[in-house]
């Protein structure tokens, strides 16, 4: 089959990578991809945003399957796009889209109706409120009932900045003045959400649903923060790996219980059409799971230590997953480590320079074989046909090993393999969760 696949970071590469391997996939093209994603597809020019634009080249392409891997698409309602046009054009009557409904990707467009959708369902969550600015009042008398440290969040979607935490009354004051009255992050703080600080460990568990029935994939752990022990702003994710050794049994339980399948069953209910992955942002507090957020899409880097522990065919699962046929599927996960770490332009992720010629990448394949498989995000080639640098994240240095360590080594080995001018790493990943 035909497929499309939107999106242009390392989880689209790590997409591209794992069904341009499966033998029903005839073309592949990624809209608008990176020069990663060159090597195993075509790359298209399209804004992903002009869903107009998206469908006129499914219909010229006779794309049989979309593929969508971010949010802000999905947010804004590709798939409901796409499932109109399809049902009226006989040409698209087949095709078949992986992507949530804008309703269901509300779970992650708007964090207050998360949290409203969580307390509904009972979904193990931390305690919280939303005011408004018709309501800041309320809100400021409200901050001392939550303790310090207390977290801040805007509603929508603020590029992984809208989430605060602050230690003192004077500084939430402040924080929460700047959202709702000083429009800090534009719409996107409208509402704020008040939100009880947890204090424990975080891990993320991904699902694979069809809206009936679903598929548990291996749970990563990433690392967001830019600097090393956890400090620093916050990123796009530094690094992941999967799978995360403090995961037992009796926790993945709970999860599935309190967390899980009170979801899918909220959907259900509420009648929300979900058809994709399902990513939950989880704190474990005192071995009880906490569900901080959800994401409607894979994480990145997430995806990037996921995907290459899936022994099964990609296309086949996903395939039959947008057509609701996900009964009975199984997946087949490798039992060995994956790590990843990612290197960024110097400077990100705040201003940093692009267009830097990437060097080592050829060592790599020689170094490692197929032990480490190099994700491009942020690359392009220039003029010159030469490998250079094209946002933040750059490159995420996966690896698999027997153990947490020697995938991690490798990944590090990688990371200093690969040069380009400003090139930086955190040399910490998964080093936490080594005994
Ligand atoms: P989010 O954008 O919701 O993923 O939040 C970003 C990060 O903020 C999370 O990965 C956590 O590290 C942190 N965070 C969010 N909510 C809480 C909370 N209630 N308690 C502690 N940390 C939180
Ligand atoms: N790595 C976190 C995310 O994809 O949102």
């Amino acid at each position: 089959m035909n497929i499309l696949l939107i999106g242009n970071g390392g989880r689209e590469h790590a997409f591209a990578w794992k069904m341009a391997q499966s033998p029903l996939c005839t073309q592949l093209y990624i809209a608008s991809g990176n020069a990663g994603t060159a090597e195993v597809g075509s790359n298209v020019s399209l804004n992903v945003l002009d869903f107009e634009q998206v469908s006129e080249f499914i219909r010229q392409k006779d794309i049989d399957f979309v593929v969508v891997g971010p949010e802000q698409p999905l947010v804004e309602g590709i798939a409901d796009y796409l499932k109109e046009v399809s049902k009226k054009d006989e040409k698209l009557k087949n095709l078949a889209i992986l992507a949530p409904s804008a309703a269901g990707a509300k779970l992650e467009g708007s964090k207050d109706f998360a949290k409203a959708f969580m307390k509904r369902n009972g979904v193990q969550t931390a305690a919280s409120e939303t005011f408004t600015a018709a309501t800041y009042q309320e809100g400021i008398n409200k901050i001392e009932q939550f303790g310090y440290p207390i977290v801040l969040k805007a509603d929508g979607l603020a590029a992984g900045k809208g989430v605060v935490i602050v230690e003192s009354r004077s500084e939430a004051e402040q924080t929460l003045k700047a959202m709702l009255l000083e429009k800090q992050f534009g719409a996107a703080s409208e509402k704020v959400v008040l939100e009880q600080f947890l204090k424990g460990i975080e891990v993320s568990f991904f699902v694979l649903t069809d809206g009936k029935d679903f598929v548990l994939l291996p749970e990563a752990k990433d690392y967001k923060r830019i600097g090393e022990g956890d400090t620093g702003l916050n990123t796009g994710g530094m690094g992941a790996v999967s799978p995360v050794p403090f995961v037992n049994e009796i926790l993945k339980e709970k999860i599935m219980q309190k967390i899980i399948k009170p979801t899918l069953d909220g959907l259900k209910n509420e009648q929300i059409d979900f058809c994709g992955f399902i990513f939950f942002g989880l704190m474990i507090q005192e071995g009880e799971p906490y569900l901080l957020e959800y994401n409607t899409r894979m994480g990145d880097p997430e995806t990037e230590v996921v995907l290459p522990r899936i022994e099964s065919d990609l296309v086949e699962l996903l395939y039959a997953a947008a057509q609701g046929k996900l009964k009975d599927k199984t997946l087949k996960i490798s039992d060995k480590y994956a790590t990843t770490v990612m290197l960024v332009s110097g400077g990100y992720p705040q201003e940093y320079a692009v267009g830097k010629p990437i060097k080592g990448l050829d060592k790599l394949a020689t170094d490692f074989k197929t032990d480490l498989i190099p994700f491009q995000a942020g690359t392009k080639t220039d003029e010159k046909g030469d490998l250079v640098t094209a946002g933040g994240r750059v490159l995420a240095l996966t690896a698999k090993g027997d153990s947490l360590e020697d995938a991690l080594q490798k990944s590090l080995k990688a990371a200093q393999i690969v040069e380009f001018e400003g090139k930086y790493f955190r040399a910490d990943i998964g080093r936490d969760l080594l005994k």
